[in-house]
């Protein structure tokens, strides 16, 4: 998605611009831009391409303007190119914009605009935003912001600076996508994502719905479109990140991705620690999540919402939850959930999933919950993110910042809150014979996934060797039952997001439904057989696919023999012997190096796939 970032200060803007630019590339984006306001103009290059593009054609030391913007876009209207990439100007160019969102009246206001003799140059919805601004500006900008927010319609971030008040910023908020103030010494910062700011300052205010800030090098003000005569909070309240700015760096790795895969042990420790006893007799503590234990017994059903990987895990919490509390789990993607009139029961809870805490279809499902009377928590990672603001209460994840797009440790993270999301709820309700020993022995098996994941990660030869061959292939397919079906779609979902290799997950039981007529020889089928209580059957569905000579590649556990003895150990991938439960975390670390090394053998753009953004801010 579009990347926003400004500095207002006392030091040179451009290199901090370009250097917080860099910082935002991990989301995705086709073309970049910057404006430094110098001596009274605006120094404005942007090209279609880029970061480097456009450092290429920038004089970082060349401008010594103390006040600039700049942003990476993600093209919503109109294609990438030059002429369409931010900033855009108004007819007089004494003002520019960045905007991440859509406008959605952008058409009716445009007409209006050009009836009213306003030029445009570009097709993008932003510079209808320059124009309106124009249209109201009367010598104070932080007003014409408002007058024109108070017209638009949709869901964005902006950030203006004006030629006429060369020591101001105004950032505002219509909706969903974030922008966040971050707080320095003598200088303050913006940017629509916390890495960016981690450099400068750990000291952030994210923007709320509606509010409008003025930034200055020594005050933030913040007001609101909605009601511009009431006064807000000022100074904002600050939450302080404790990411360090090196956690957002490779530190000698090739990709992000391949980093935060290695990551893993500690999320999984981490998003445990203090709240997970390590012996049988403690309680399971997760006071953000803010569910009493009366709560806790009396809920009814439970829908998991998401999107993406956060989907997958939702999906894998749904056969975990109802196996082992006996509570029915609805699952739907965001972006369907609230247009398929949902209904709400009493005692349901809302579980919303998300790494960014951003994405604008999570955010709208929840919304919809809260109106139909549902009690909304939140697994997240991003502290003070709009998923963690929103909800009622917040489990989070503790990945540290995921910049890879493909989702690696966060999805482990999620995992692991779901488990402690059971195991919560566990020691409040009654449970099935046999179930209370079972989670509690899973405790110390959960502790212990750390290890197992050490191992995988020791011995990735195999893996390396099965990437290579799948990379010669033209499609994949994943199969498994109960938990390892929805394991099946993530890994399918990682190996297309980065190889761009046409890969699909089924219920192993489904293939002979359709998926068998597109096996042919040689084509890989990935079939995982973690689930004991399944296991036979998952070795029929093996049979079935091999009868049609298509080349299996089989994941169980360790000491597996009868898939073993089917496929051929140089076709086996392992996982170390756990709770059945406990297996997707294992399953995921080992399709994860799979489809890596697949895209790596392809010389794929691994942490920015083509097309792809990190954090989806619009329907
Ligand atoms: C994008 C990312 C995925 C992610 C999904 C949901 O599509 O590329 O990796 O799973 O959004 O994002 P969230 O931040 O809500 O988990």
């Amino acid at each position: 998605m579009c990347g926003i970032v400004g500095y207002v200060g006392e030091k040179k803007a451009l290199p901090i611009l370009m250097d917080k630019l860099e910082m935002l590339t991990y989301r995705g984006y086709d073309s970049a831009g910057v404006a430094v306001s110098e001596n009274g103009h605006f120094y404005l290059k942007k090209t279609k391409g880029r970061v480097s593009d456009l450092e290429a054609i920038v004089d970082r030391d060349g401008v010594s303007g103390t006040v600039g913007l700049g942003h990476t876009r993600w093209a919503t209207h109109g294609e990438p190119s030059t002429p369409n990439a931010h900033p855009h100007t108004d007819c007089t160019e004494k003002l520019v914009v960045v905007q991440n969102g859509i406008v959605e009246n952008f058409w009716e206001l445009k007409q209006d605009l050009m009836g009213k003799g306003h030029h445009f140059h570009s097709e993008t919805d932003t510079e209808v935003i320059a124009h309106l601004i124009e249209e109201y500006y009367d010598g104070n900008i932080t007003t014409a912001v408002n007058l024109a927010m108070q017209q638009m319609h949709g869901s964005m971030a902006l950030l203006v600076l004006h030629k006429d008040e060369q020591d101001t910023l105004v950032a505002a908020k219509m909706d969903s996508p974030p922008l966040i103030v971050g707080f320095g010494r003598g200088e303050n910062h913006v940017a629509s994502d916390i890495p960016a700011l981690l450099r400068y300052t750990n000291r952030i205010y994210p923007l709320e719905d509606g509010e409008v800030a003025t930034i200055r090098r020594d005050k933030v003000i913040i007001t609101n479109y909605r009601e511009p005569e009431t006064p807000r909070l000022s100074p904002p309240k600050v939450m302080v990140i404790n990411w360090s700015p090196e956690v957002a760096k490779k530190d000698g790795y090739e990709h992000f991705m391949l980093k935060e895969i290695h990551e893993q042990p500690t999320t999984v420790n981490d998003t445990l620690r203090g709240r997970l006893p390590e012996t049988a007799d403690g309680m399971v503590e997760i006071p953000d999540l803010n569910l009493t234990a009366e709560e806790a017994q009396r809920i009814e059903r439970l829908t998991l919402v998401a999107c993406g990987t956060a989907y997958h895990a939702c999906l894998v919490g749904k056969y975990l939850i109802e196996q082992a509390l006996r509570i029915p789990v609805t699952v739907d993607v965001g972006s369907e959930y609230r247009y398929r009139a949902p209904l709400i029961g009493r005692n349901e809870v809302m579980v919303a999933i998300s790494q960014s805490g951003e994405t604008a279809d999570t955010i709208a499902s929840m919304r919809e919950g809260m109106e139909q009377g549902a009690k909304v928590v939140a697994i997240t990672n991003v502290l003070g993110s709009s998923v963690a603001r929103l909800a009622d209460g917040v489990l989070y994840t503790r990945a540290g910042p995921e910049m890879a797009v493909a989702s690696t440790k966060a999805f482990v993270g999620q995992l692991v809150g779901l488990h402690l999301l059971t195991q919560f709820l566990a020691q409040h309700r009654e449970l099935p014979a046999g179930m209370r020993e079972r989670l509690l022995k899973m405790r110390e098996e959960l502790w212990r996934l750390p290890a197992l994941i050490e191992r995988i990660l020791a011995e990735s030869r195999p893996v390396q060797r099965l990437a290579k061959a799948i990379s010669q292939q033209e499609a994949c397919f994943f199969i498994g039952r109960n938990l390892d079906e929805p394991m099946a779609r993530e890994g399918a979902l990682k190996l297309k997001e980065i190889s761009y290799i046409h890969s699909q997950g089924y219920a192993a039981g489904e293939l002979k439904h359709g998926t068998l007529a597109l096996l042919a020889p040689n084509v890989p089928v990935v079939a995982l057989a973690t689930q004991r209580a399944v296991y036979d059957k998952s070795v029929s569905n093996v049979q079935e696919v091999l009868a049609r000579h298509a080349w299996v590649i089989g994941v169980a556990h360790e000491g597996d023999e009868r898939l073993t003895d089917l496929v051929g150990r140089e076709n086996m991938l392992t996982i170390p012997q756990s709770d059945d439960w406990l297996a997707p975390v294992l399953t995921a670390v080992q399709l994860q190096l799979l489809s890596y090394y697949t895209a790596l053998e392809l010389g794929r753009d691994i942490d920015q796939p083509r097309n792809l953004a990190k954090s989806v801010t619009v329907e």
